[in-house]
């Protein structure tokens, strides 16, 4: 069966476009059923329009409360048909309403650092990167990790890859490294969890 999934996004949505790629291709056997994003105009709702699938953006100018705005979002996963909710590149923390509206629908998120390490609250994008160069790591990744209500970056881990820190490295050349694996990472999450789906 192909399997419903739900994508959150805030912006550039590089990680929605593996995601859609692969559905595309068949590589995995699933289906993006709906693209959400916390803000209005982001490339990533142009890539999910390109894809032909229903998008909307639930900012908090609109909804005014991030309960509201989040309890709206799963509003429109749950009647899309979502069974796994993939945050990729989503920077806002969901809100516990999201998450009882959810019902036990799994909800996953693709973090670029090889957790627990260089994550936790106000840790994403270039900051994480920067942070792994000021701490002289030798090694960078990526974790795709299980998302529960309250809690930051602490979920239960579904994928993670190693990703080497170069000599003269800087944010831009290792984020892009990491980018990368990402990619895949994200789609090898995506198929680990509809298998286990499957399954139980
Ligand atoms: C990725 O590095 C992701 O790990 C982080 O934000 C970035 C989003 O990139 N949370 P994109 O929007 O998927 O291109």
């Amino acid at each position: 069966m192909t399997y419903p999934i739900a994508v959150l996004v805030s912006g550039r949505g590089t990680n929605l476009q593996a995601i859609l790629d692969a559905c595309a291709s068949g590589a995995i056997d699933a289906s993006v059923v709906f693209v959400a994003s916390n803000r209005a105009g982001v490339p990533a709702l142009v890539r999910a329009d390109r894809a032909g699938v229903p998008h909307g953006a639930f900012t908090t100018d609109e909804y005014k409360t991030r309960a509201a705005t989040h309890g709206a979002m799963a509003d429109a996963l749950v009647a899309a048909g979502a069974r796994l909710v993939v945050c990729a590149g989503f920077d806002h923390i969901l809100a516990p309403v999201f998450f009882v509206k959810l019902a036990g629908v799994p909800v996953i998120n693709i973090h670029p650092a090889l957790l627990p390490f260089f994550g936790g609250k106000g840790m994403h994008g270039d900051k994480v990167h920067a942070a792994v160069l000021a701490a002289k790591a030798k090694e960078s990744g990526v974790t795709v990790h299980r998302v529960h209500p309250d809690t930051v970056d602490l979920g239960e881990v579904v994928v993670q890859r190693r990703v080497p820190v170069n000599e003269g490295d800087d944010v831009a050349t290792l984020s892009a490294r990491v980018l990368a694996v990402e990619h895949e990472a994200i789609v090898e999450a995506v198929r680990r969890c509809i298998a286990k789906e499957a399954v139980s």
